[in-house]
């Protein structure tokens, strides 16, 4: 794997709850193109999904889960790194440096912390503040040129941006400043089939409102089937006045590798009928290989935990690399015994 000359890529999913269809248009597939020109880190951030309350014996098996969906989505663990957040303790490390370059008002702006502090509002803890920071840290410590998200996490990675340039203002240049890599084909914002005005979201309670990655074909097809719609019964992308159809539109094209004006001549002059069958099939013939992968990873724990050991050892190496600088750059008397490795080009 040289990771010497293709640009650095990381992004992450939290393992909260099952991964939607939102999840894997918007992110998991862009992802497995990405490996072919790219050094790609993916990280199951579970630090990240402790902000909100988890069941310790679940939550383990969720970490699992979700390191088993990368690689069943097809993330190639001799191309790519696949690690767990909490393997590499340099996250939360950073995170800590970082904070005291990050401003109270900033993390006060986040729309993704009001919406959440909205919703948990029995449980509005530090972690939840600080989130942004900590996805800062991720991105930060491996010299990432470029952030694969959906558009929820736009704001999130401004701020990573931000940040990296207030430290290196004071300490120079010594984060790379990562670029978004929003998704596109209609992908980045997947909307919930109930109410199309809003993003498919594995936090909604709904069950007919989202698409999980792993459900069955006759749930999948149930689901679109009752996708809302609209009362004006013409295929037409108007995003303000067709949500649901649009969605619908977008699905289909990303699922079919389509643009909109195919999507349109494929469906003009159909009834929704037609338009929501399809895009039912088209997923399920995107989703059931990913659903037997998945199966067959979740079944040798071997080999799943000897993918998470190498891919922690891999990134913990790298992350040390910026550790080591961004440490000495702020005058932290150097630790031998943790930097051994790299003291000779010192
Ligand atoms: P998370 O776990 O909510 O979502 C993982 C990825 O899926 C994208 N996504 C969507 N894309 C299109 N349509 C949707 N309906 C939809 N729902 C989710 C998200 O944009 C994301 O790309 N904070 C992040 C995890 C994270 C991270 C990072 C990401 C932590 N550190 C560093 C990138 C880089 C999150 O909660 O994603």
């Amino acid at each position: 794997m040289s990771s010497s000359h293709r640009p650095i890529v990381f992004s992450a999913a939290q393992p909260t709850g099952q991964l939607t269809l939102g999840n894997y248009l918007g992110a998991l597939l862009p992802w497995t193109r990405l490996q072919e020109e790219h050094d790609c880190l993916f990280c199951v951030v579970d630090l990240h999904a402790l902000t909100v309350r988890q069941d310790p014996v679940e939550f383990r098996e969720r970490v699992l889960d979700l390191a088993a969906l990368y690689l069943a989505c097809g993330i190639d663990p001799e191309r790519s790194v696949i690690f767990v957040q909490s393997h590499v303790s340099a996250h939360a490390e950073l995170a800590w440096l970082l904070s005291t370059f990050t401003m109270m008002g900033e993390l006060e702006r986040m729309t993704q912390f009001k919406d959440k502090a909205h919703r948990h509002a029995n449980n509005i803890n530090a972690g939840l503040f600080t989130y942004p920071v900590l996805m800062a840290a991720d991105i930060l410590l491996y010299g990432t040129h470029k952030v694969p998200v959906g558009e929820d996490q736009k704001q999130h990675l401004e701020l990573a941006r931000d940040v990296a340039l207030r430290f290196n203002g004071i300490h120079g240049p010594l984060l790379r400043v990562p670029e978004p890599l929003v998704t596109g084909g209609g992908a980045a914002r997947i909307k919930d089939l109930q109410d199309p005005t809003k993003k498919m979201s594995k936090s909604v309670e709904s069950d007919l409102a989202k698409v999980m990655i792993l459900d069955e074909p006759e749930s999948i097809l149930k689901k679109f089937k009752k996708a809302v719609t609209d009362s004006l019964g013409v295929v037409r992308d108007d995003e303000a006045n067709q949500p649901g159809v649009v969605n619908l539109l977008n699905i289909w094209r990303a699922a079919r590798g389509a643009t909109m004006e195919e999507a349109l001549a494929h469906f003009a002059h159909n009834q929704y009928g037609r338009l929501k069958v399809e895009t039912a099939e088209a997923v399920i013939e995107l989703l059931e290989p990913v659903r037997l992968r998945f199966r067959e990873w979740r079944a040798d724990a071997g080999a799943l935990d000897a993918v998470l050991e190498r891919g922690g050892i891999l990134a913990g190496e790298r992350a040390e690399g910026t550790m080591r600088k961004v440490m000495n750059a702020l005058g932290m008397p150097l630790n031998r015994r943790r930097f051994v490795m790299g003291l000779s080009d010192q």
